[in-house]
């Protein structure tokens, strides 16, 4: 399909400013592919940032979709309905969390991690409500999710923010006990920093907090938004470290596109909610999670996260070759299918716009870092492609004189 209407211009002139976008309007996916509406094809190793699991249009969830529309699409969390159950049977089947609580986005699973945290400080720690979470760590853009956030540039416009909230450097457990007072009730953290630049937690580190939390009498709160649902190449990275939290939070990759969110928690910390304490009007609603239940489903029985293990080391080593090609890259890294490629210098931008001319989505994450995150689904040989043009694009930099 090609258009001649110029979207961009539509945007700049009806549509908040609040986010810059790369110049090309996305029409169709299927797969790992994409089309613009000068119907050019790109291979996309965004996924929406990992968000569409399964790729684009796949026939699992786009029929469960489909029938769910044509039954019931939305009712009320005031009656029950049986997608919502289901899905939040395969969560707690599948997982080490005992309860479910469905919501839209990541940042609202986070609102009320962090709400049921202070709750159970309020009752079950003398009123314990302060938060510790870590410098870089991205948690969503709500006024709670956003002061646990530990990125000052995203929170400075709301000041004065929440109350309660500690930002501690990411891997110094000795900053996170020297944070820690009678008024702690949780650590909140991602067991892989995604916004953050796909920052991997050192060795020991994920326990050691385990530790601590259990030492204190502290919640362990882990935002699982970006790293979980097989994206690590566990269906949870928490697995990989061989501790469990008292908390999860879940999104992106859940319904493979179609809006969720998802709030779990052990039996005796998810009891602290009683009926009326939190509540949402969409959250959990048939077709979400219809969706949800086909996506889980799907990469479940597939054993996707095994495959997801196996083409994560590929696609790693594939890119480290690079380095060895044409110089200038600092550090390949990640877990699964959340990888980062560090430059050693602020070239990301320019090389995602010259893939993009190429055919290959890729997503300037930092000015130095280029995050790489496909569908589970993407296969070896286009995880092939997309370095084969990586590879040109590095080319024609050192061609050009480029450092
Ligand atoms: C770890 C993490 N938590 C929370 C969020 C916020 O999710 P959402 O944009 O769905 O609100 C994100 C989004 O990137 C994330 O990566």
């Amino acid at each position: 399909m090609t258009t001649t209407t110029d979207w961009t211009a539509v945007e700049r002139s009806v549509f908040f400013q609040t986010g810059r976008r790369a110049p090309v309007t996305l029409v169709r996916g299927e797969g790992a592919y994409l089309w613009d509406d000068q119907g050019k094809k790109y291979l996309d190793f965004v996924a929406g940032i990992a968000v569409v699991s399964i790729g684009h249009s796949h026939p699992a969830l786009v029929e469960a979709i489909r029938r769910q529309a044509e039954t019931l699409i939305h009712v009320s969390n005031i009656f029950y309905t049986v997608p919502q159950l289901e899905l939040a049977q395969l969560l707690v089947e599948h997982s080490c969390l005992d309860r479910v609580y469905f919501c839209n986005s990541g940042a609202e699973a986070n609102e009320g991690a962090i709400k049921l945290a202070r709750k159970w400080g309020k009752e079950q720690k003398d009123g314990a409500y302060e938060i510790i979470s870590t410098l870089n760590s991205f948690h969503g853009r709500t006024l709670a999710a956003v002061t646990a956030t530990g990125t000052e540039r995203y929170k400075a416009p709301y000041a004065p923010l929440m109350p309660g909230f500690i930002n501690v450097p990411w891997n110094d457990l000795q900053a996170l006990k020297d944070a820690t007072t009678e008024k702690t009730c949780a650590v909140m953290l991602e067991p892989i920093q995604g916004e953050g630049g796909v920052n991997m937690p050192d060795a020991g580190y994920l326990q050691a907090v385990r530790a601590w939390c259990d030492d204190q009498n502290l919640l362990l709160i882990f935002d699982e938004v970006q790293t979980g649902v097989g994206r690590t190449g566990t269906l949870w990275a928490y697995e990989q470290y061989g501790i469990e939290p008292d908390i999860m939070t879940l999104a992106k990759g859940l319904a493979g596109g179609v809006p969720i969110g998802a709030l779990m928690a052990k039996e005796s910390v998810a009891l602290t909610f009683q009926p009326g304490d939190h509540g949402s009007t969409f959250g959990g609603n048939p077709l979400a999670t219809a969706a949800g239940y086909a996506v889980l489903k799907h990469i479940i029985d597939n054993d996707l996260p095994a495959q997801v293990a196996e083409k994560g080391e590929r696609l790693r080593a594939k890119l480290a070759a690079l380095e060895d090609r044409h110089g200038g890259i600092a550090e390949v890294r990640g877990l699964g299918l959340l990888c980062a490629v560090q430059f050693e210098q602020d070239i990301a931008e320019e090389v995602a716009t010259a893939a993009r001319a190429e055919g290959l989505l890729l997503n300037n994450l930092r000015p130095n870092v280029l995050r790489i995150a496909p569908p589970l689904t993407i296969s070896d040989a286009e995880i092939d492609e997309a370095v084969a043009i990586l590879d040109r694009v590095l080319a024609a930099r050192t061609a050009k004189g480029g450092s």
